[in-house]
């Protein structure tokens, strides 16, 4: 069996594609020099600690379904689909337009697709391991045979600008894929894809106002509760061990080692977790996509957005491994082993 073969071995499920894939960032850039002007915080910091340098902020009338519809009708566009080819929407979100109807639902409006299933997913930033998980669960399971995945977060709307901690680290996007069971004209084939999450860490990373445990009242707003909290110590920490660990186990699924995967795709959050994990699995820096610069953390988004970035500048070659990995609140993790078929 020659290495190809190890890797296709799907157990005997259904082969599951991605068609077309989008991405999305909003015009409007934040720098460093702005955010100086907001929280005692400088260029120098951010950029040491993080490898920050902009970040693209939406417009107040600019929602997360506007952001997910723009990433979605790219992935259409790209896949040469229109919206009556899609069989159900699923949007990956922590900020989502309201408690409900779901963003999905939204979505579904924008892009003129018509009463196919919408549902919302909350997987922190492994929307995109999460989304390309359930996707390949239904399409399997069939009737379906297009289902938009979608990771798209407008991350600036619970973010605490008096905390310099976490302000000058995020941003807004949203990605798409068009995962299909076709495998006609599709431009990846999903291999194998891994989901985890470690609930001991659910202290470390999180929104407390506004659910069920704290409905909003005056005194949660004067407190600041409908804003995200993060131990940024332990998280960064979580974040080296939890995307190691996923992408370990992807590789075990694939019987394959990390050196034969071409590119890492990995949750955009801080420059030094992505040169940590490459020096932790003894392997290149270059092979780690790093948007992060001129992104900043998009949350569910990030990885999507490495990876259009890739395909458009023509770093692929077919055949290519790719492996998406992503690490969030939950905490969460994932990894997928995708194949560039061009
Ligand atoms: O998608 C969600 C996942 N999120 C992440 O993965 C984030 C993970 N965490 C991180 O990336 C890092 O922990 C941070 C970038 C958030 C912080 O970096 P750090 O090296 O862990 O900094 P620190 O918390 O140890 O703070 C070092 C110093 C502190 O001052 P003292 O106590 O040493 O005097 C902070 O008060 O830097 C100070 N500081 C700042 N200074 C200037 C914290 N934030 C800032 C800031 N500007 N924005």
């Amino acid at each position: 069996m020659n290495e190809n073969e190890l890797i296709s071995d799907r157990r005997g499920k259904k082969p599951i594609f991605v068609r077309g894939l989008g991405s999305y960032l909003p015009e409007r850039i934040l720098s460093n020099a702005d955010l100086e002007k907001i929280v005692a915080t400088s260029d120098e910091w951010i950029t040491t600690r993080t490898g920050i340098r902009e970040r693209r902020i939406a417009e107040e009338n600019q929602y997360t379904s506007d952001l997910a519809a723009e990433a979605a009708k790219k992935a259409l566009a790209d896949a040469q689909c229109g919206p009556e080819d899609v069989d159900a929407i699923i949007v990956a979100t922590v900020t989502a337009d309201m408690a409900f109807p779901s963003t999905a639902a939204f979505v579904q409006k924008k892009i003129g697709a018509r009463n196919c299933p919408c549902m919302d997913l909350e997987a922190g930033c492994s929307g995109v391991p999460y989304g390309l998980e359930l996707a390949s669960a239904l399409l399997r399971q069939g009737p379906y045979r297009n289902i938009l995945a979608i990771s798209a977060d407008k991350l600036t709307t619970i973010t605490d600008w008096q905390d310099r901690l976490t302000c000058v680290l995020f941003g807004d996007g949203a990605a798409a894929f068009l995962v299909s069971c076709e495998g006609v004209g599709a431009k990846w084939e999903v291999l194998h894809i891994y989901i985890a999450n470690d609930s001991d860490g659910t202290d470390i990373l999180y929104l407390p106002g506004g659910g069920s445990h704290m409905p909003a009242t005056e005194e949660t707003v004067k407190n600041r509760m409908h804003f995200l909290k993060m131990n940024g110590k332990e998280v960064f920490k979580e974040a080296i061990k939890g995307m190691g660990l996923a992408l370990e186990n992807v590789c075990a699924l694939g019987n394959i080692t990390p050196d034969q995967i071409r590119f890492f795709a990995p949750h955009q959050a801080n420059k030094r977790i992505l040169s940590a994990i490459a020096e932790h699995m003894n392997l290149p820096p270059e092979r780690f996509l790093s948007i992060v610069e001129w992104s900043g953390n998009t949350s569910s988004a990030s990885l999507g957005i490495a990876m259009d970035h890739a395909v458009h500048h023509g770093w692929l070659r077919p055949g290519d491994l790719v492996a998406p990995v992503s690490f969030g609140a939950g905490l969460t993790t994932g990894a997928c082993l995708l194949r560039w078929i061009g």
